[in-house]
């Protein structure tokens, strides 16, 4: 099941995406960006609230900046189009005409909009792939989320969630496998006893991928890597997060 053969040229390009880390020194023509944002804005979004923002970010100084509260990863800086996308409940504060105080800001209005701009994100990603380009996520941008957040004017009831590097692949990675199906798959009620051989066979693919990638200097398995991960101090944003209006006890 995890062997797409489609003949869809829309399915064929999802299965090739990667992550692109380097980038040709070449703009993004202006109408592709147009087309990228529109692609992102006809995503599904909770009862059409469009709850979210994205901030195209050309100052170069800024740039700058996020590329160093995301741990220095230089495609922040280089890449030709860098975008950082929000979480926004306070465009629909303003169209509602709503006080602060009046507006709803629990748990629920921060899923939606988190929801809201990951979706459209994803558009914007497959818009920006099927035109040639490559992209990469980046969520270091909440290494420091109230710098970012500052950098970029958001107001309250606006969040940074992730940013996205844009621009021509100057490189070509390995496609990065993915857990199979049966993993993620599940029929009618949550199975967890599938995991065991499941993960277990992932991570042989896994070690086999990451010694490939790095000419055999690395083969950890995925819950290896997984656990390491998993090891390390979370980011916190619940503060931030409060911070900015939002009260996700509720
Ligand atoms: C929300 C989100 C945040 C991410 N943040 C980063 C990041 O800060 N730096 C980076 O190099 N890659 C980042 N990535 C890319 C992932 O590492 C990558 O998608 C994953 O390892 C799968 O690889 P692939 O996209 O090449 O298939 C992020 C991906 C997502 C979805």
């Amino acid at each position: 099941m995890n062997d797409v053969r489609s003949g869809s040229g829309t399915l064929d390009l999802i299965m090739n995406h990667r992550s692109i880390r380097a980038f040709a020194d070449e703009p993004v023509p202006e109408a592709d960006l147009l087309r990228i944002i529109r692609a992102a804005q006809m995503a599904s979004t909770s009862s059409n609230m469009q709850a979210y923002s994205v901030i195209r970010v050309t100052d170069r100084a800024l740039r700058a900046a996020l590329a160093e509260i995301a741990g220095r990863q230089q495609y922040v800086a280089d890449c030709p189009e860098f975008l950082v996308w929000c979480a926004d409940m306070e465009r629909l504060r303003i169209a509602a005409g709503f006080e602060p105080a009046e507006m709803p800001c629990n748990a629920e209005a921060y899923t939606i909009a988190a929801i809201d701009a990951a979706l459209a994100a994803q558009n914007a990603a497959i818009a920006a792939e099927s035109l040639g380009y490559g992209i990469c996520y980046i969520g270091a941008v909440r290494n420091d989320i109230a710098k970012t957040a500052e950098l970029l004017g958001l107001p309250e009831r606006v969040v940074p969630l992730f940013g996205m590097c844009i621009g021509r692949p100057a490189q070509e990675p390995l496609l990065r496998p993915r857990l199979p199906v049966e993993a993620v798959l599940h029929e009618n009620r949550y199975d967890a006893s599938r995991y065991g051989g499941a993960v277990a066979a992932y991570d042989g693919v896994h070690a086999a991928y990451l010694k490939e990638r790095s000419g055999g200097r690395h083969s950890a398995g995925w819950s290896e890597q997984m656990r390491e991960r998993l090891s390390r101090p979370p980011r916190r944003i619940g503060r931030f997060l409060r911070d900015q209006g939002f009260d996700l006890a509720d």
